[in-house]
């Protein structure tokens, strides 16, 4: 699908209300360096999480002003700071939804995991709301086939947050073109589909709340940085190798190899902030100590728990389904010492999005 068939026409306003949740979800291979209009340098693959999730209600009002204008409440509470990624956002999509300047939209957004947790919560919200635009747009064009309102969504999500494109499908998507998965685009994720190994499709996810701070450096900074990062390149490419061996694992099942695979991109994102100019480092001391605890575990259990990291200090430990009940005995016993307050959020593998 190309850009142009994303773009639709006017319609006369309908008053219209809907709510949408959608989750967060975590990347296995890294989005890190973006091109063009929140284009990614190189392919991503992520679960989609389950309980951390966005629960968004945007009530539209027809008014007669050419541009939308719009009130955002978080968690009933109107919140001023939010508002300028939400108008830079309609800004961005104003010209692929041209119907949204008929309206006033009164957004309120609430988040299913605890605020300031560390966690991003880009990627859910920005997804929540880009569903409830296509749900309107729907009701607009209602000759719209499901496939057009999942990619399109995800399209208008990644041009909020690139990785909340891969946040409108689960229980695994892929973004960004690569040669193995060829209905693939840059322009918006795709979910993996029918092949998908069963043990993936419960996958838990245990995030250790290492630092509930938030980051002192934004992933836009980040992503940035990538321009002129004397690694870039091979970077880029050592992501799309490992995408295109994922793509395997992901259907045979085969755990060591998803190990290797998922801590080496965690350590390769980091190692590439680390050696950002300006560099600096997300890590914390108690991120390192949780790293080493659990290749001892994992070296004296043979039990397949591995961990990855996005952009902060947290860690998001994986494992089947099966090993849930040792692994959170282990993790009581000796990782929570190392989160902020002792707190971590259980999750695993879900879905995508719902209507609510
Ligand atoms: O979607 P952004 O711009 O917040 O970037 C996300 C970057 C990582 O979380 C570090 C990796 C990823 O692919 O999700």
């Amino acid at each position: 699908m190309d850009i142009t068939s994303f773009i639709s026409k006017k319609a006369s306003p309908i008053s219209y209300a809907t709510s949408w949740e959608a989750p967060s979800n975590i990347a296995l291979v890294k989005y890190w360096g973006k091109y063009g209009e929140q284009l990614p340098k190189n392919p991503s693959l992520s679960f989609t999480l389950s309980n951390s999730s966005t629960n968004t209600n945007v009530v539209f009002t027809p008014h007669s002003k050419s541009i939308p204008d719009f009130d955002f409440y978080f968690h009933n509470v109107q919140k001023e700071d939010f508002k300028p990624k939400i108008a830079i956002f309609l800004e961005r999509i104003h010209s692929y939804i041209p119907w949204i300047g008929n309206y006033h939209l009164s957004i309120k957004s609430e988040n299913y995991f605890p605020h300031s947790s560390g966690i991003a919560s880009s990627a859910s919200s920005m997804a929540a709301l880009s569903l409830c635009l296509m749900d309107l747009e729907q009701q607009l064009f209602p000759e719209m086939t499901s496939l057009y309102f999942h990619q399109k969504a995800s399209f208008l999500a990644r041009l909020g947050s690139g990785s909340a494109s891969r946040s409108i499908q689960g229980p695994v998507t892929i973004w960004g073109t690569n040669e193995i998965q060829n209905t693939s685009s840059d322009l918006y994720a795709i979910p993996f589909g029918e092949s998908l190994h069963p043990v993936f499709k419960t996958y838990q996810d245990t995030i250790l709340l290492i630092d509930k701070g938030s980051k002192q450096v934004s992933s836009s900074t980040g992503h940035n940085l990538m321009h002129a990062h004397p690694f870039a390149e091979n970077r880029f490419l050592q992501a799309t190798n490992h995408l295109s061996s994922l793509l395997s694992i992901m259907k045979s099942g085969e755990l060591d190899d998803f190990i290797r695979i998922v801590e080496l991109e965690a350590l390769s994102l980091h190692a590439m902030m680390m050696t950002s100019s300006p560099y600096f480092i997300l890590m914390q001391p108690n991120t390192l100590a949780v790293i080493q605890k659990v290749w001892t575990y994992r070296e004296s259990t043979s039990i397949p728990l591995c961990f990855t990291l996005d952009a902060g200090a947290n860690i998001h430990l994986l494992y089947p389904k099966e090993y849930k009940d040792v692994i959170l005995e282990f993790i009581n016993k000796e990782l929570a010492f190392f989160c902020e307050n002792g707190q971590y959020l259980t999750d695993e593998v879900g879905l995508g999005a719902k209507k609510m």
